[in-house]
């Protein structure tokens, strides 16, 4: 098995609870990755600190990058990073990735993850949509982009705001090709 180089931007949308259900499961997930790397732009800490009520981002063992630092390997093609989720994704980052404003390490991945044809996978979060954060996903997702909103499902009956959000990240984990347990309509007995 290749083990995954994975890239995880957070940012300012609402449902911190996403990100926080990725962490845990790429924990599980240890012997399929060899690296990650993770960067929250300002707004995405102050949104975990109010939905959240903490600052547990901190205390995961995962490297941590600045929104600034250009020297993260990830800012360029050469390091060979597969795949960068960004979870959840604000209308203001997408705007960015579609229109090309590399200006900050997030967007900057995200504009290397689709010129050298690798995966992005954008949860996008905001409601209703404008139509031009609808033609946001419309471009990025004709340079190459997944663009898998922060729609949860209701059919695997989750009991915790955590298992709602699980129905998400679970479909994100299958985008960006893990082997995981998770519930498979039609193949799961309740
Ligand atoms: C509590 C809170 C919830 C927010 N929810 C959303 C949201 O769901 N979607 C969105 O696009 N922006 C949302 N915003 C606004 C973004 O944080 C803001 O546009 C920010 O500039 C996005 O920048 P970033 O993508 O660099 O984090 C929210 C802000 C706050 C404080």
């Amino acid at each position: 098995m290749i083990k995954k180089k994975v890239i995880v931007a957070v940012t300012g949308a609402s449902g911190s609870v996403y990100a926080k259900v990725l962490f845990d499961q790429l924990l599980k997930l240890k012997d399929q990755i060899e690296s990650v790397g993770i960067v929250m732009s300002d707004n995405a800490k102050e949104v975990w600190q109010f939905e959240l009520g903490n600052q547990n981002f901190n205390d995961y063992n995962f490297k941590f990058y600045n929104k600034n630092d250009f020297n993260a390997p990830f800012a360029s093609g050469s390091a060979k990073y597969d795949t960068m989720i960004i979870i959840p994704c604000s209308m203001g980052t997408l705007g960015r990735i579609a229109q090309g404003i590399s200006n900050d390490l997030i967007s900057r991945a995200a504009d290397v993850v689709l010129k050298e044809r690798r995966k992005l996978i954008a949860v996008v979060r905001d409601t209703p949509f404008s139509l031009i954060h609808i033609n946001n996903m419309k471009v990025v997702t004709e340079a190459g982009g997944i663009i898998c909103p922060a729609n949860p499902s209701y059919y695997s009956l989750p009991k915790t705001i955590e298992e709602v959000a699980a129905t998400v990240v679970n479909r994100v984990l299958d985008l960006a090709g893990f082997e995981q347990e998770s519930y498979r309509w039609q193949e799961n007995s309740l």
